[in-house]
């Protein structure tokens, strides 16, 4: 982990314009920055930084967020990878914190298993390239296959000799442990001897995003019917099969360039489209995709297209799964490859140009080809066949977003159609899965602490009837408080006391959660509490560039809120324009007073309700005590209240 003092040092000197303007072309428009959106295609710009908000935001495609945010989206880095990225640019030197002794040792062997799989890499391309038995076994295979040895060095490719043992007594010879060797793999122990795991195999080394190595698949050589075909690298510290595509790290680029990622099953499907300069290729190993899988194709693109032979078992692993991928958003195409090929041998026999062009023309919807198959498979089975239409309006039923409408009505029809059934009836069945899936969904919503509650949509109430627009208002209000909060909370309020302190003691009298209702804002302002007890000045900075995405999010937006001081405190001050910055006492007095009222306002609602529920005299008598005061606090609070007003 990286230690908050280097975050704060690296967030200090963090000049979004700099950042944003290496990768953008800007130009100063006013007090902001004007360029051409990078996350979409446009002609004329709509992409603008704002300097002293620190944030970026597109008018065209919506999309808005700090530095960090921008780092990661732009270029697909992690949090942390992007504040190392930072930290390297500005000259900050990482102080990393103290952790646990098991996380310790975790990383720790984390970082074995890579020197030992690095070590183990380039092993095994020396004995591929450079012994007689690796170029005359091995070597000589790979090139029989059409491989070239400029694609065989760029993935690595390697041989493990026959020996029983060669890696094994290199490996222990150069000191690494036993253990640790056989929990990579690579190394097995046979009565009481350490062996080679890939004897005589040829090496696939599997990248992770950043190209390090995290395990092999060993490729036999020879056809033996007890032998695998190939033995892949057991789940350890770092390789975790459900997170991993084979050749992401070298598609990467080519999968952002063409908006589209191609899936094969295999590591030579991935190897010689590569070869044919087709680059914008994974492979998931013949198994179905896991979501973590799906969000690692998601950071690049949302197109998905499967590239598998006809008759290929993978087929319907693949397809297992992919409803998430519906869900996701993922537009998912499917392509069979004919006559027995797959798409190593189909490139290595029609080029690179003919591939293309068949993929390009035989793209399948993958929901109707889905369809296609299994209604093959049920064949004139009526049960069978009634389970297909039930488990295809659950497909359809998951394409529901709102700009897909008319994708999902095409579905209803092509589907009907293959099914021979009513087009109505299909609609009426993916419209109960619609509101099954909503119920299920705001069950979970729900319960979930609505944490991630914090956009727009302003959290509902039981005060003045329907008025929308009063919510919005509310929200706008709670917002306000936050965000005088956010900038002026180390201001001085009274000697020896700051905002922060004010608002607090003010808050506790007052119980948080009966003056805000946006839970996402609690949450914000507890998080602002612990670290300011804690001796720490959190700051509109702590926030915007928070981990939890969530926070950060918020921050943005209620930093970003529109919002304007009420003429009377310009006339207040006599014609002399005064920025929120003079006034900011009146700004959290009065914000923090304008919540106050609602909550008066919602006590007097409630003790009317009661008050009518009473009979007798006396026990209506303290009902109306409590109005008569609830009233006097109300003319109080409004007789003081300041005005903020909003656009
Ligand atoms: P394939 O049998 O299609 O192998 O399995 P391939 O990659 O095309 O290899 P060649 O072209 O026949 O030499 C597809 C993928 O399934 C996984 C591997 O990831 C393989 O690349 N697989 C297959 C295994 O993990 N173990 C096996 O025994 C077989
Ligand atoms: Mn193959």
């Amino acid at each position: 982990m990286i230690s908050p003092n280097t975050i704060q040092q690296i967030l200090s000197r963090i000049d979004i314009i700099e950042i944003v303007g290496g990768f953008v072309k800007l130009k100063k428009r006013g007090t902001n920055y004007l360029g051409l959106c990078p996350f979409h295609n446009e002609k004329s710009p709509s992409f603008i930084v704002s300097p002293a908000k620190e944030i970026y935001k597109c008018f065209g495609c919506g999309r808005s967020g700090n530095s960090i945010g921008f780092l990661m989206e732009h270029e697909k880095y992690t949090y942390v990878e992007a504040l190392r990225w930072l930290a390297q640019r500005y000259n900050v030197e990482v102080e990393e914190t103290e952790i646990s002794p098991e996380q310790k040792l975790q990383q720790q062997t984390a970082e074995s298993l890579f020197i030992i799989n690095n070590f183990a890499q380039q092993f095994f391309s020396n004995h591929l390239l450079n012994t007689e038995e690796g170029q005359d076994i091995g070597l000589s295979y790979l090139k029989q296959r059409g491989f070239r040895e400029e694609i065989i060095k760029k993935f690595q490719i390697g041989f493990n000799p026959e020996a029983r043992d060669s890696f094994a007594k290199a490996a222990i010879e150069a000191q690494y442990n036993i253990d640790l060797l056989q929990k990579s793999g690579l190394v097995a122990i046979r009565e009481e001897r350490p062996v080679d795991n890939y004897r005589g195999r040829i090496i696939f080394p599997i990248h992770n995003q950043s190209g390090k190595v995290v395990g092999f698949g060993a490729r036999i050589l020879k056809t033996n019917d007890k032998a695998p075909k190939y033995i892949n690298t057991p789940e350890n510290d770092i390789y975790v099969k459900s997170k991993i595509l084979y050749g992401s790290y070298f598609a990467r680029q080519a999968i952002d360039k063409a908006d589209e990622c191609l899936l094969v099953e295999g590591y030579t499907d991935v190897v010689s489209l590569h070869q044919a300069g087709i680059e914008n290729v994974v492979a998931s190993g013949g198994t179905s995709l896991t979501p973590d899988q799906l969000r690692l194709v998601k950071k690049y693109t949302n197109n998905l297209t499967i590239i598998y032979d006809g008759d290929s078992a993978g087929i319907k692993a693949a397809l297992r799964g992919l409803d998430l991928a519906l869900e996701e958003g993922l537009n998912v195409k499917l392509v069979l490859i004919p006559d027995k090929e797959d798409p190593d041998s189909y490139v290595n026999k029609v080029g690179a140009a003919d591939f293309s062009a068949f993929i390009a023309a035989n793209k399948k919807d993958f929901i109707l080809f889905q369809l296609a198959v299994s209604l093959k498979d049920a064949g004139t089975d009526s049960v069978k066949k009634s389970v297909v239409v039930n488990q295809v309006a659950e497909t359809i039923s998951k394409v529901n977003k709102a700009e897909d409408f008319t994708r999902q009505q095409d579905y209803i029809k092509q589907s009907a159609e293959l099914l021979k059934i009513e087009e109505s009836g299909l609609h009426a069945l993916v419209n109960k899965f619609i509101r099954e899936k909503i119920t299920k969904e705001e069950g979970r919503v729900n319960r979930k602490e609505a944490s991630d509650n914090f956009t727009a949509v302003p959290q509902p109430f039981e005060i003045e009837d329907d008025a929308i627009s009063l919510l919005n208002k509310d929200e706008l209000q709670e917002r306000a408080m936050v965000r005088s909060l956010l900038e002026f909370g180390l201001k001085e309020w009274e000697q020896q006391q700051r905002v922060a302190d004010y608002i607090f003691t003010e808050i506790e009298g007052n119980q948080l959660e009966e003056m805000i209702d946006n839970k996402s804002l609690i949450e914000l302002i507890k998080t602002y509490k612990t670290w300011y007890d804690a001796g720490l000045e959190p700051n509109p900075k702590t926030f915007l560039y928070h981990e939890d995405f969530t926070m950060s999010a918020l921050a943005v937006s209620v930093m970003d809120y529109p919002y304007e001081i009420s003429p009377n405190w310009k006339n207040i001050f006599e014609g002399k324009i005064a920025t929120r910055e003079d006034l900011y006492k009146e700004e959290v007095f009065s914000t923090l007073n304008y919540l106050k009222l609602r909550k008066i306002k919602r006590m007097m609602d409630e003790n009317q309700r009661d008050l009518e529920k009473e009979t007798t005299p006396e026990d209506q008598m303290v009902f109306l005590q409590i109005h008569q005061h609830l009233k006097k606090m109300e003319i109080e609070l409004t007789k003081q209240l300041g005005t903020v007003i909003f656009r």
